[in-house]
């Protein structure tokens, strides 16, 4: 059933817009003209609204920031050549805002409301979205807890809020990636699969480590071993080895469902390309970093795109894969996605919601 969502909009009366340099676009910084909020209370979504972008007040004691009840999601939205604009789809995104919210204990949000909310604020926002390469409209979702109550309950009343932000690439070079060993993101029986805030700050001291090593990114291992792979801090992590797409299954629910990884296994699958979804050692990814095997390897995400790792460091060893544009695997997927995402191919799957 589709609702038909009501938005009060109070348009800004001073847009940033013409300040803005588009040349320089630092992820996340820089904020369109408007967002969307909405609360929830007494068992309903309601006062819908789209306001000029600013600070929003709230109670010091409200439980999002003392016991994590707060997730977000995070989509894109493209500029064509045409002026067309679409948003890559939001309907997946609005499944999964829906699992964190419930394994977080908070209201679920009707998936047409969360895509028609989305799609308003492009809209209204639509002169912000870049169309230099790579560069396109990052859209924020979130929703947190805001009840003032110091006890550890779920929350009766939420905010639900969208961000947008002009963005270019996430990662600006190819990843040189370690193999995390000693901290865990997520267990079984966690919220690992869930786009929880608590998951990206409980990783931020591994990977600042990780940084102070030089290192880009971590690649997540299983908690109990730290012998299987799981993903990377902002991006699902693929491989093509002995000339099969791997990446991790979904099973064990401790890494997320990502838009983009499912996007890259449907797009193997249509070019008849074998895939498998499964449990990956580390010691066979570091075989055939060895061999040669591993003919290519990437992340995987909205933020990230399809980001290529350069070398992989486990034991203190540090393995170089091949140079990234002579892989024929993701050089094939990043040219594919983004002839659809940008409206220079055809939309085969229908993943652009055309706004
Ligand atoms: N894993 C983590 C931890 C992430 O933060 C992201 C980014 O959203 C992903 C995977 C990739 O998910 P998606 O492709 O839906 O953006
Ligand atoms: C995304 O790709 O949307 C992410 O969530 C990654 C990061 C910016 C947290």
């Amino acid at each position: 059933m589709t609702e038909t969502l009501d938005i009060k909009i109070t348009k800004t009366s001073h847009s940033r817009l013409a300040q803005t340099d588009f040349n320089n676009l630092p992820f996340g910084k820089i904020f369109t003209d408007h967002m969307l909020l909405a609360d929830y209370a007494d068992g309903e979504w309601k006062n819908f609204e789209i306001v000029p972008y600013g600070e929003i007040g709230l109670s010091p004691a409200i439980s999002a920031l003392h016991y994590g009840q707060a997730f977000f999601e995070g989509i894109k939205a493209y500029k064509h050549s045409d002026g067309t604009v679409s948003i890559f789809r939001p309907d997946k995104n609005a499944i999964r805002f829906n699992k964190s919210a419930e394994r977080l204990c908070m209201p679920a949000l009707p998936e047409d409301i969360f895509v028609q909310s989305i799609a308003a604020l492009v809209d209204l926002d639509r002169d912000w979205i870049p169309s230099a390469p790579n560069h396109s409209l990052y859209i924020r979702p979130a929703m947190f807890a805001t009840d003032p109550f110091l006890g550890v309950n779920p929350s009766a009343t939420y905010k639900y809020m969208v961000l947008t932000c002009p963005v270019g690439p996430y990662f600006s070079k190819t990843l040189r990636v370690k193999i995390e060993e000693k901290y865990t993101r997520a267990a079984e029986g966690g919220f690992g699969y869930a786009k929880a805030a608590g998951n990206y700050g409980g990783a931020m001291l591994p990977g600042k480590k990780a940084v102070e090593e030089g290192f880009d990114q971590l690649i997540w291992t299983d908690g109990k071993e730290h012998q299987y792979i799981e993903e990377m801090g902002a991006a699902n992590v693929m491989f093509v080895l002995d000339g099969k797409l791997i990446t991790p299954s979904l099973d064990l629910q401790t890494i997320l469902d990502g838009v983009t990884r499912d996007t890259v296994i449907a797009l193997a699958n249509d070019w008849g390309f074998p895939v498998e979804q499964r449990r990956i050692s580390v010691a066979e990814i570091i075989a055939g970093a060895k061999s040669g095997a591993l003919t290519d390897a990437f992340g995987a995400g909205t933020a990230a795109t399809i980001a290529p790792v350069g070398s992989i460091s486990y034991h203190g060893e540090e393995y170089f894969l091949s140079d990234p544009k002579t892989r024929e695997f993701s050089q094939k997927v990043l040219h594919t996605l983004d002839g659809i995402r940008y409206g220079r191919s055809e939309d085969p799957h229908g993943w652009n919601y055309i706004v």
